[in-house]
C-alpha cells in the first residue's frame, strides 16, 4: 500500500488534472460461499502498486492515472449510444470450444452490466478527444481595395523582419543561449540549445551521416547501437503462425507461486511469466479484487518451453483433429506462450467451478480494463483471418503501456499494431501520448516535454542497428523493444 503521503500526493494529482476520482463500480453480492472480504486490507483500486507492496513513483503514478482518466472520459462520453456487443464467439464451432474445460453451466451472460466498447475515432490519428476543443468558425472577408501607402509599409515590415530573424538565428548560434520554446509545449529545432543540456553531445558526436537525413534534423538525436540479436527481445515482440520465438527454451521466467499477489490463483504451482508480466498480472488481480471483491481469477497458464507446446498440439490434434487444433493451438515453436509474455486466464469460482472470462459475471471488467496494465486480448473474434486462432477469451498478451491501450482505441491486434507503427519513424512523424492520455502525431524536428513518444526504427542490415534518440535530459528514459520482424519499436518516456 502507498504510504499515506503518496495517497495525498495522488489525490492532489487528481485535483490537479481535474479528474474525477474513479467511480464504484456496482458490485454484485456475493456467493455464501465466498470467503468475506478483509476489512480494510483491500486496496485501492485506483492506486496500482508493485508486487512487493512498494509504491509507484508520482511520474509512474502519473502516466497510469493520465491513461485510465482518459479512457474513463472516452468511455463516460459514449456510453448513452454505444451498446457493449456480445463477446460470445460467433462462429459455431468457436463456442464449441470454448465452451469446452467448463465444468458447470455457465452463469447468463445476460446479466452481466452492459459495458460501452470503445469506438475507432474516425480520423485515425486521436485515441482521446478532448472534450473542450472548440471548433473555429471561419468567416467570409469582405475584400477592400488595396491601399498603396499600406501596402508599403507592409513591404518595410517585411523587410525588418527577415533582418530581425536573420539575427535571432545567429545570436542562437552563440553557445549559452536557452531553449527556444516558441512553440509551447515543444522543444524546436535549435543545435546549441540542445547541446548545452546535461547529458547531451554534439552534432558531430552522433553517427547518423547517413545520405538522406536532414542535417537540420540530425542535431535533434542521439544514437545507440544495438545487436541486431536482439530483434526477438523485448514486450512487443510478434510472434504467430509466421513468425517463431526462437529463445522458446532458454529463457528463464519467474514462477509465480509464492511471490504472486493473493488475490489471483495459479492452476498450477510450475506457471512462470516474465517479471514484467507477472508484475503487471499482480496489479490487474488486485485492482479487479478491490472492485469486484472477488478472487476468482485463475491463471491456467504461463510460459511453455517447445516440448509442452508440442505435448499440447499434439494431444488437441490426436483428441480433435489437426485442423481445429491449429484453430486453438500455435506450431510448436511459434506459440506466444513461449515468450513469458502470454497468459491463459478464467476464473474458479469459490463453489469449484470453473468459468471461462466471456461468461464469468465480472469477465467484462477482465476485457474492459486489461489494456490499463499493457495487456491485450490476443485473438479477438473480428481478427480470425490476421491471426489465423480462433477466438480465446482466456489468452492475454502483455505488450506494456501505452501500447496496449493504443492498440485498444484503435482496435488493433499485435500483427496490425506492428505494421501500423513502420509508420512512425525518426524520418517521418512520431507517435506522441500527452500527459492526458491523448494521442497524436508529432514532427521529428520538435519534440514535446511531457507525455510518451513512440516510434519504429527498421532494423539495418549487418549486426546492427543505430537507433536514434530525442536528445537532452529529459528523453533519458526510454525502451526499446524488438518486434521479432523487421526493426525495433522506441518508447520514450519524457520527463
Ligand atoms: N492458444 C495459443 C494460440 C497458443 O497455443 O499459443
Ligand atoms: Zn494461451
Amino acid at each position: 500500500m502507498p504510504e499515506n503521503n503518496d495517497k495525498k500526493k495522488l489525490q492532489d494529482l487528481y485535483n490537479e488534472y481535474n479528474i474525477p476520482l474513479p467511480e464504484e463500480k456496482p458490485v454484485r453480492p456475493r456467493p455464501q460461499s465466498a470467503p468475506a472480504k478483509p476489512a480494510n486490507t483491500a486496496p485501492k483500486s485506483d492506486i496500482p502498486r508493485k508486487p512487493d507492496g512498494t509504491s509507484y513513483t508520482m511520474q509512474e503514478l502519473q502516466q497510469i492515472q493520465a491513461y485510465r482518466a482518459a479512457m474513463r472520459q472516452r468511455r463516460n462520453g459514449q456510453a448513452q449510444n454505444t451498446a457493449r456487443p456480445s463477446a460470445r464467439p460467433e462462429h459455431p464451432e468457436q463456442q464449441r470450444a470454448v465452451r469446452q474445460g467448463q465444468a458447470m453451466p455457465s452463469q447468463s451472460a445476460q446479466n452481466r452490466p452492459q459495458e460501452p466498447r470503445r469506438q475507432q475515432q474516425a480520423n485515425g490519428h486521436y485515441y482521446g478527444q478532448k472534450q473542450d476543443a472548440a471548433v473555429p468558425k471561419y468567416r467570409r472577408r469582405k475584400l477592400s481595395k488595396p491601399n498603396p501607402a499600406a501596402l508599403i509599409f507592409t513591404l518595410l515590415i517585411v523587410v525588418i523582419s527577415a533582418f530581425s530573424i536573420g539575427q535571432i538565428i545567429q545570436n542562437n548560434r552563440t553557445p549559452g543561449n536557452d531553449i527556444d520554446h516558441s512553440s509551447p509545449g515543444m522543444i524546436q529545432n535549435n543545435d546549441d540549445a540542445l547541446a548545452n543540456l546535461p547529458g547531451s553531445e554534439t552534432a558531430g558526436d552522433t553517427e547518423e551521416t547517413a545520405e538522406g537525413i536532414d542535417d537540420d534534423a540530425m542535431v535533434l538525436w542521439n544514437t545507440v547501437q544495438v545487436s541486431n540479436d536482439t530483434l526477438d527481445e523485448g514486450d512487443l515482440i510478434l510472434v504467430n503462425y509466421e513468425y517463431a520465438y526462437a529463445d522458446a527454451d532458454t529463457i528463464s521466467p519467474t514462477v509465480l507461486y509464492g511471490v504472486k499477489a493473493d488475490t489471483y490463483q495459479v492452476s498450477s504451482t510450475n506457471i512462470s511469466l516474465l517479471p514484467v508480466a507477472l508484475e503487471a498480472l499482480n496489479n490487474l488481480a488486485n485492482d479487479f479484487h478491490a472492485e469486484t471483491g472477488s478472487r476468482e481469477i485463475i491463471i491456467v497458464s504461463g510460459y511453455r518451453d517447445v516440448a509442452s507446446q508440442k505435448s499440447i498440439y499434439d494431444s488437441r490434434v490426436a483428441s480433435q483433429g489437426e485442423e481445429m487444433a491449429k484453430l486453438y493451438v500455435a506450431t510448436p515453436g511459434y506459440s506466444e506462450h513461449h515468450t513469458g509474455l502470454a497468459i491463459d486466464m478464467s476464473f474458479y469460482t469459490t463453489a469449484g467451478a470453473s468459468v471461462a472470462v466471456e461468461d464469468h459475471e465480472f469477465g467484462y471488467w477482465i476485457h474492459e480494463n486489461c489494456d490499463n496494465y499493457g495487456f491485450v486480448l490476443r485473438y479477438p473474434d473480428d481478427k480470425v483471418d490476421i491471426t489465423q486462432i480462433g477466438y480465446e477469451s482466456w489468452h492475454y498478451r502483455y505488450v506494456g503501456l501505452p501500447h496496449a491501450a493504443i492498440m485498444s482505441e484503435k482496435n488493433l491486434c499485435l500483427e496490425e499494431y506492428i505494421a501500423y507503427l513502420r509508420e512512425y519513424t525518426p524520418s517521418t512523424k512520431l507517435i506522441w501520448i500527452q500527459k492526458d492520455g491523448v494521442m497524436a502525431e508529432v514532427s521529428p524536428t520538435a519534440f514535446p516535454k511531457e507525455g510518451t513518444l513512440v516510434y519504429f526504427v527498421p532494423a539495418a542490415e549487418g549486426e546492427t542497428t543505430d537507433i536514434r534518440l530525442p536528445r537532452g535530459n529529459i528523453f533519458e528514459k526510454y525502451e526499446i523493444s524488438g518486434n521479432n520482424v523487421d526493426g525495433f519499436i522506441v518508447t520514450v518516456r519524457i520527463g
